[in-house]
């Protein structure tokens, strides 16, 4: 079988073999909507050049600017300029070496791309790592992501025991523990962070031997009616502020300082990542649908669901740590898409449902449901096409003849052998998939996998004619909620 690829220079790929040809997405498909390609990429240069996108509005029924695409350039007078990622790096490394721990606090897209950044750059294990090893960069924990009382009791539990710990081996040096803490929310109010948030504040502050706390603020910063209250707080306190800009939602943010604050705490690449997220949004710069990733991939995903009613993704990175990736995409997908009006107030209910899976783990619970259940999906398989470190499988029981025959394979063999089968299974019975390959898990190729997907579903809004970067059913509930923490409150 043939394969069709788009390769960039750096090696990323996109593999849509078996998304596009006999009984999948045809090339007279594409051929129908050419025009509808041609104007969707005009409206993404447009969006580049002026931040407009027709039919956009603010929640506040405002017209407003969509600039997620300006982040990756780092110029004077952009949302990201060197000044603000030079002070972003500053903080970074004002906590090295100084700083034990940071908790992050936010939900939905104030926590979902700094997950995949810590994740990415810092692995399962980073907490239980000693300083050393860490580079001085201090632990992080996540909290805010959901109103649990048990889990935040049980982070502070965690935090006073490393601090404890650290009070008794301090000997002659200094024991005292520092904890600082990084709020972030647009809004400036969101219960979810700022229930959680205040909760380990107070908590904080009152153990003994005391917990030095600092707190950073990362809010939407206009000033006067608009003002935040997480903004107006921070000056209170004199807390030190970093900003969530307008024109950026919250599931674009991840390039902007929301995510890049993850990334100073850790010490991952910032300039790596935004050079990588650059380099997609260039090659997407291109008409040809068979060079630009982004449109490309929602052409053929647009196609799929309208015509053959593939209009759920599985996003299956064959990789423990770009789980988050396709949680990130969950909410990117869902808010962008799942739309009940086209921009013309027409009742349409678009969207495609994303479902997060990850190989090897999931063929062994969803890919029963994908290989025999309803015809319904694309899987889109994630590729890391080089690890950092990649075991030999140790021939250690030769008299079991089953293993021995598996051994002499690295671990990233035996993957690519069991996404490979997947992907040749599905195909032999017309399923949907693709394969994005990163050549390596590095900051640079994340910058570019990131960025084609948000790109991607802006393309994708014009193809649907939705405006992707509003979220309106979300006001439903919380129209409800305030009455009911009212009926709730002691
Ligand atoms: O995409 C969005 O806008 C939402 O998911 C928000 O990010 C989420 O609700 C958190 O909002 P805020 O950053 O205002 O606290």
């Amino acid at each position: 079988m043939e394969r069709t690829h788009l390769v960039l220079s750096s090696g990323f790929t996109f593999d849509y073999t078996n998304l596009y040809g006999q009984g999948l997405v045809t090339q007279a498909d594409v051929a129908a909507i050419g025009l509808r390609l041609i104007a969707a990429h005009q409206a993404m240069e447009h969006m580049r050049s002026t931040g407009e996108i027709r039919g956009h509005l603010s929640k506040d029924g405002a017209p407003e600017k969509v600039l997620f695409s300006q982040l990756p350039y780092v110029q004077a007078g952009h949302l990201n300029s060197p000044a603000s990622i030079a002070r972003l790096k500053e903080f970074g490394q004002s906590l090295r070496n100084k700083v034990d721990v940071v908790v992050s606090f936010g939900i939905g897209g104030s926590y979902l791309g700094n997950k995949v950044l810590f994740d990415v750059h810092c692995g399962e294990f980073w907490n239980s790592k000693g300083a050393e090893e860490r580079q001085g960069y201090p632990r992080l924990y996540f909290s805010g992501n959901n109103i649990d009382p048990r889990r935040t009791v049980e982070l502070i539990g965690q935090i006073k025991y490393e601090a404890r710990l650290k009070a008794v081996h301090a000997g002659p040096h200094d024991g005292t523990y520092r904890a600082q803490l990084v709020v972030i929310s647009k809004s400036g109010s969101t219960l979810d962070t700022m229930s959680t948030f205040m909760a380990v504040y107070d908590a904080l502050h009152r153990e003994t031997p005391a917990i030095e706390v600092q707190v950073v603020a990362v809010t939407d910063l206009a000033e006067g009616a608009g003002e935040t209250l997480l903004h107006k707080l921070a000056a209170e306190q004199g807390w030190p502020m970093f900003s969530v800009p307008d024109g950026v939602g919250g599931r674009f943010s991840i390039f902007s300082e929301v995510g890049l604050v993850t990334a100073a705490c850790i010490g991952f690449d910032i300039d790596a990542f935004l050079a990588g997220a650059r380099a997609m949004d260039e090659a997407c710069r291109q008409e040809d649908i068979w060079r630009n990733p982004a449109m490309l991939n929602a052409a053929l995903k647009y196609l799929a669901a309208e015509k053959y009613g593939q209009d759920i993704e599985v996003f299956m990175p064959y990789a423990d740590n770009l789980k988050s990736v396709a949680e990130w995409y969950v909410q990117l997908l869902a808010e962008s898409l799942g739309k009940r009006t086209d921009r013309a107030g027409r009742e349409v209910f678009y969207g495609r449902t994303p479902i997060v899976a990850v190989g090897t783990t999931d063929m062994h619970a969803q890919t029963q449901q994908h290989q025999d259940g309803r015809k319904d999906k694309v899987v889109q398989f994630v590729k890391v096409a080089a690890w950092e470190n990649d075991p030999v499988i140790p021939d250690v029981f030769p008299s079991a003849d089953k293993l021995s025959e598996i051994s002499g394979l690295r671990l990233s063999q035996a993957l690519d052998a069991a996404r490979e089968a997947n992907a040749a299974a599905l195909r032999s019975d017309g399923r949907f998939n693709a394969t994005f390959v990163l050549p390596e898990m590095t900051a640079y190729h994340l910058g570019e996998l990131l960025y084609l997907l948000a790109l991607s579903v802006a393309y994708e809004g014009e193809l649907a004619d939705v405006d992707a970067f509003d979220q309106p059913g979300v006001e439903a509930y919380k129209r409800l909620l305030g009455p009911m923490l009212k009926q709730h409150s002691p």
